[in-house]
């Protein structure tokens, strides 16, 4: 006996079951969750692409010519962390000696020890340079002149940005004293170690906050108004520009090349005096994490500057993601640069004649004297505290 149901009329499905209808709908619900899983999946491969390229220009382009600098002497300002890091991984890694100017010896000997292993290079020497203090300059310059009779490139990365508003140790807006001042007084007790080793290059990070800065002849310490970021952060950087076409401009047949650069916005610990309420700050890591570039990236432009032999003789550049940009008439104006090289000339203590030769130092603001790069061993007495074996 057949246990099939039956209509009754030989066949065997009940009354009105259609198998074909049956059928044909099962294959439409088995195409629809189909389609909707292509679809879904489609939708996550776009956005996932979209997101990638973004990521991909955000982290914009790499220098990737292979050129070494063997040899070559480079002092880089700020590199115990950030883009500075980087910048000086990389330049270790060609085979430069790299002198580290940081202003926390240990810090600087951490980064050292971990750049030396992975660049496989020993030529890297911790130096201390506080750019908030005229003597370290002075110092630091002192010692590395006693070190090395020449000098090849020198990157001026250091930075402090939007911090409360603090004084240095001779008494200059933090900003301002160490952005712009204390590189200022470094770099022009440098030029004739870069003369002589010409050609030889200068680069000068500064950032795209230039554009809202301006150069507050009136106030230029900040001391009747202080804005952290779009006042005294953005007039330092500006500084920079006007330093960098500045001194391009005297450079000018002499060998030494001065460009400057943005570097992007990065995920560095230059944000480190934000003071923005707890959950803003979580979530300004969030969005850092992948809207900012990576240090590697961000160091891209500078090494760029630093190493591109196609660079060779280019001067008085502003550059972003590698390639060179017009600038704002605020940041192109030579009356400005002259005026800002003067008072520079004077807070740091230099004689005004060092816009055109060799620097000689003179006693700076609060009455210290001046090592003028004396290079015999006495010099070495005054020199900051870290002594790195080099041997
Ligand atoms: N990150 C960005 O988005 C961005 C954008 C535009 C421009 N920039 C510029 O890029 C440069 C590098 O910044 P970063 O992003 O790499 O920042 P970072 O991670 O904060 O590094 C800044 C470096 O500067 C050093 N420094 C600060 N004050 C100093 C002083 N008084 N003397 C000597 N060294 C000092 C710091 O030393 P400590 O670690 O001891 O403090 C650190 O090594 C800066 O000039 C900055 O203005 C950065």
């Amino acid at each position: 006996m057949s246990s099939e149901p039956s209509s009754g009329s030989g066949t065997p499905f009940p009354p009105g079951f259609d198998p074909a209808a049956e059928s044909a709908e099962k294959t439409l619900c088995f195409r629809g969750f189909w389609a909707w899983f292509v679809l879904i999946l489609l939708i996550v491969i776009f956005v996932a692409a979209i997101m990638w390229l973004l990521r991909k220009c955000i982290q914009g382009p790499i220098y990737r010519k292979a050129n070494r600098i063997d040899g070559k002497v480079v002092i880089v300002t700020g590199c115990n962390t950030g883009i500075g890091k980087e910048t000086a991984l990389e330049l270790a890694k060609r085979g430069a000696r790299v002198y580290m100017a940081c202003r926390d010896p240990g810090r600087c000997e951490a980064t050292r020890l971990e750049i030396m292993k992975s660049s496989q290079n020993q030529q890297l020497f911790n130096r201390t340079l506080d750019l908030g203090s005229l003597q370290s300059v002075r110092n630091f310059v002192e010692r590395f002149k006693a070190e090395e009779t020449r000098l090849d490139l020198l990157i001026n990365n250091a930075g402090v940005m939007a911090c409360p508003r603090s004084l240095t140790a001779d008494g200059f807006e933090q900003q301002i004293g160490v952005n712009h001042l204390g590189h200022f007084l470094l770099t022009n007790l440098l030029l004739d170690r870069l003369k002589q080793s010409a050609p030889s290059r200068i680069v000068v990070v500064s950032s795209a906050a230039h554009l809202f800065g301006r150069i507050n002849r009136d106030d230029l310490m900040s001391e009747k108004k202080y804005g952290k970021f779009f006042g005294a952060y953005s007039q330092s950087k500006l500084a920079n520009i006007l330093f960098t076409r500045k001194l391009s401009a005297m450079l000018k047949d002499t060998g030494v090349t001065v460009n400057c650069c943005h570097p992007g916005v990065v995920r560095t610990e230059l944000n480190r005096h934000f003071a923005g309420p707890n959950w803003m700050k979580s979530a300004l890591q969030v969005v850092s994490l992948y809207l900012f570039k990576t240090p590697k990236a961000g160091a891209q432009t500078t090494l760029k500057l630093a190493l591109d032999p196609q660079l060779e003789g280019s001067t008085g550049g502003y550059y972003s993601d590698c390639i060179r940009w017009p600038l704002v008439p605020w940041a192109r104006s030579t009356d400005t640069a002259d005026w800002l090289w003067r008072e520079s000339e004077k807070l740091v203590g230099l004689p005004p004649s060092s816009s055109s030769s060799p620097p000689t130092e003179s006693p700076g603001r609060n009455g210290t004297s001046n090592g003028n790069g004396s290079s015999g061993p006495g010099a070495m007495q005054s020199v900051d505290t870290v002594v790195v074996n080099r041997s």
